[in-house]
């Protein structure tokens, strides 16, 4: 196949004259992955433009994709590909099918497994090059693999497949690569074992988007302009943005543990910040100029605090989790789909302005942009209809590249014309003419100079044609990796346990995700959009197909977990809301273990509208671990409600298990403190609505068989022992809890059921089952019993 290829070189050679020149040497391109949907959708489309590029200069070329794939199974899906590419629209036609032609000759498919493989691979580079005297100047390999395999396919490549050393090789990987500092630090460790930094090019394709890799040209070409404005002084704040409307339907294995923040944020929009605010290096045309740069730009950044960061979810994410990972039915998934992230340098040039970086899933628009806003002094005393476009200092000064989608549907940059009439190259770049209906960041088009490329190109072709010029600067360095991830690492770890605002996407999130900047944080504008979500709530009564009817001759609901604890949070809210009606104040106490975190969350995120600077929250029972330890009680609540809702500080109640540096110990008279604090505030030490779980034993609250501690007598708070580990507790006893007006239980899972059954049956038995002795004296009881645990 070759031999034929190199007969075509030699026609190719005669039909362009310009070409007879001295061979540059020949370049082997491998891409592994070569049936993949990334190779489908852009790869070899790059390859082909880099032929079409290079075929006249000099170097002469095979390209060799390969897989796992049997030899036969493999070409004909990779050939399928081919036959399909496109011709751009800069060439002409029949040059175009001429050298497409030329390229499917010299393209073959290989099984790539064993390193018997890879070094086959190579012999057969070799032999060939001799026999048609060819000098090898390099080889390309680019890996459209998962990561995980990453060091394999290297061990391989260096072990068998290295080119002679006067040629050089170039690996190009794609992200994600790694998930943490950690896990980058190790692979780019075991990178480093097989590959020298310099061999390495880390693609983020975004680098590759025309303008972004203009934004660099663009400061340079525009210095006399830019230099006295490009700073804190004139930039009122910078925007980041990358909007989709897609959701993560079938990805979620990858998406739920990497989220928009290492998806988006880690590596494509803090590139494109580091274009903008790195210091323009001395020659923008030195790779290592521009990267020594970049990575000074790490050294300002200042790692934001968890405050400085709103994320977001769309409601059918979870689903989306529960049905493709196969979680329990009352998985609570926290990974953000959506974040906005305040960052700040420390440097002269930037110090105080905002630089605001934005990406979601499910959002209204799919569009990407840069938008550096500039700070406007004047005041004009002429109205709206006398400004003129050009001098007016009136309008708006913004510079925006604009990466694509959106209004302009396009590549472009933008810059308002009361700024300057900027510098771009006309080999490149165009002006656009005035489409009168398109009003973009607040202007029409007409208040612009606007520019669009001349040839649109794709990013991976851009990033492939880099590659072959050896432009490091379009890639990720090791370094820069490290710095990225070091920056993020820190936020990343504080929003473990952030809930996410849930919103329902497209255009019905209406304003739930605007935020705004408070103080050197962000918040939501929308602090509690109960009105927001009305339209939401009248839908629930159809909604939910809870089932009503008795246990223990009491009142039952019971549903799916999911309607369930919707039901239990209305059910909750309407208690307080209607006990806050006649007695001002709502005294909850809620128990602990892992059925209510659900509940929490749902009163977190759905309850906008609940009554909590009236409402008291205190606990049923306490482990005896401090409040900070995981197994706490009040730990759980604060993460998953209480630093979500605004609740006075004083409204909270938790219990006191550690005093005086220990833990639960009877001198200590926590019980004491705790009992006399419900005697101060609760009238007549009756709770408006005490939430109680069913352990599979029987026990309540921390209440457990054949142990009579808390089961009469007038004590109200206990020590108890539990069986399980931690085996000390604090609780309420079961004379206190009876004298509540409400006493709620909440009973999830398949493993409840043998209980369920059970105490469906048992008389008042409290000390062989604790639960069976909860019997307000005149308050009301009812059961939340989810269908697994009703039915198994
Ligand atoms: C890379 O290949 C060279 C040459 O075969 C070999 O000496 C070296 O041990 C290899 N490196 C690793 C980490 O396997
Ligand atoms: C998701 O995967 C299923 C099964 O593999 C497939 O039928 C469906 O088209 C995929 N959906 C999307 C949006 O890719
Ligand atoms: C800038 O860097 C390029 C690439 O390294 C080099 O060819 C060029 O000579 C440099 N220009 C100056 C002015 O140093
Ligand atoms: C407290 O108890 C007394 C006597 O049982 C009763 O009259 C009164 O209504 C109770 N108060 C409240 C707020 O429940």
């Amino acid at each position: 196949m070759l031999l034929k290829a190199t007969f075509t070189v030699l026609f190719l050679l005669e039909a362009f004259p310009c070409m007879a020149r001295e061979s540059l040497g020949h370049i082997s391109v491998v891409l592994l992955g070569a049936s993949g949907d990334l190779a489908k959708k852009y790869l070899w489309q790059g390859l082909f433009q880099l032929y079409l590029d290079e075929v006249n200069n000099g170097h002469t070329f095979t390209f060799h994709g390969a897989g796992l794939k049997p030899v036969e199974q493999g070409r004909i899906l990779v050939f399928d590909r081919l036959k399909n590419l496109a011709c751009p629209s800069d060439v002409h036609p029949n040059r175009c099918a001429l050298v497409k032609d030329q390229f499917l000759r010299l393209t073959e498919y290989h099984q790539l497994k064993t390193s018997e493989d890879y070094a086959a691979l190579n012999q057969e580079i070799r032999t060939r090059l001799s026999q048609e005297d060819l000098k090898e100047a390099g080889r390309i390999f680019y890996f459209s693999v998962p990561p995980f395999s990453y060091a394999e396919i290297a061990r391989h490549i260096n072990s068998s497949c290295r080119p002679p050393p006067e040629a050089w090789i170039r690996v190009a990987l794609e992200k994600p690569f790694g998930h943490d500092l950690r896990s980058a630090q190790q692979l780019a460790e075991e990178l480093r074992t097989f590959f020298q930094e310099e061999e390495i090019y880390r693609v983020d394709h975004f680098l590759g988007k025309q303008a972004v890799a203009h934004i660099l040209p663009f400061r340079e070409q525009n210095q006399h302009n830019l230099d006295p404005i490009w700073n804190r002084h004139h930039v009122e704040r910078v925007e980041i943005v990358l909007k989709e409307t897609v959701d993560v339907k079938n990805r979620t294995s990858f998406y739920e543990e990497y989220g928009v923040l290492r998806d988006i944020h880690q590596n494509h929009l803090t590139e494109i910040l580091t274009f903008l605010a790195m210091e323009l290096p001395a020659n923008i045309s030195s790779s290592e100029d521009v990267i020594r740069s970049k990575l000074q730009v790490f050294t300002s950044l200042q790692v934001p605090e968890v405050s400085s960061a709103v994320i977001g979810q769309y409601e059918a994410y979870n689903g989306h989790v529960r049905e493709e990972l196969q979680k329990e039915r009352d998985y609570v998934s926290r990974t953000p789909t959506f974040a906005g992230v305040l960052a700040h340098l420390d440097n002269l040039r930037w110090e105080g302005v905002p630089f605001i970086l934005t990406s979601g899933k499910v959002l209204d628009e799919r569009v990407s942009y840069v938008r550096v806003l500039f700070k406007n002094r004047a005041f004009c005393t002429l109205g709206e209809a006398l400004w003129n476009a050009d001098h007016s200092q009136c309008k708006p000064k913004q510079i925006i590249f604009h990466i694509g989608y959106g209004g302009l549907n396009s590549p472009a940059v933008l810059i308002s014309r009361n700024l300057f009439k900027p510098s771009m190259p006309a080999s490149s770049w165009k002006e656009v003419l005035d489409r009168p209906q398109l009003r973009l960041f607040g202007q029409p088009l007409s208040d612009y100079y606007a520019y669009v490329p001349i040839a649109e190109k794709d990013a991976y072709a851009v990033l492939i044609s880099r590659i072959f010029q050896g432009k490091k600067e379009s890639f990720i360095t090791m370094e820069n990796l490290l710095a990225s991830w070091a920056f993020w690492s820190p936020l990343l770890d504080g929003l473990k346990i952030t809930l996410p605002r849930l919103y329902p996407g497209g255009q019905e999130s209406q304003h739930l995700l605007d935020f705004e900047m408070v103080g050197r944080g962000l918040s939501f504008v929308v602090k509690e959009p109960a009105k927001l979500l009305s339209n939401w709530d009248d839908q629930t009564p159809d909604k939910y197909k809870t089932v009503q009817s008795r246990f223990r001759q009491s009142h039952l609901v019971t549903a799916w977990s999911e309607e369930l604890i919707s039901q239990l949070a209305s059910d909750i809210e309407k208690a307080a809301i209607s006990t806050i009606g006649k007695s001002a104040e709502f005294h909850l106490a809620l128990s602990g273990g892992s059925s209510p975190l659900a509940l929490f969350r749902e009163l977190a995120l759905r309850h906008y509208g609940f009554p909590w600077r009236q409402t008291h929250l205190w606990l049923v029972d306490e482990r005896c671990v401090p409040l900070n330890d995981p197994e706490s009680n009040f730990g759980k609540l604060h993460d998953y409600l209480l630093q979500h809702v605004r609740i006075p500080y004083v409204n909270v109640h938790p219990m006191p298990v550690h005093l005086n540096r220990r833990l639960c110990v009877e001198e200590d008279k926590g019980t004491e403190l705790y009992a006399s604090e419900i005697a101060a505030l609760v009238a007549n030490a009756s709770f408006h609505l005490v939430l109680l779980g069913v352990g599979a034993d029987g026990h309540t609250a921390s209440l457990f068989p054949h142990s009579p501690v808390g089961l009469e007598g007038s004590e109200e708070v206990v020590l108890t022992e539990s069986p399980i580990k931690p085996h000390q507790r604090m609780t309420l006893t079961l004379p206190l809890i009876n004298k509540a007006k409400r006493v709620w239980l909440l009973v999830m899972g398949k493993s409840k059921h043998d209980i369920v059954t059970l105490i469906s049956r048992v008389g008042h038995e409290p000390k062989k089952w604790p639960v069976s002795g909860v019997k307000p004296s005149s308050g009301q009881v009812a059961w939340y019993v989810d269908y697994e645990a009703l039915l198994g």
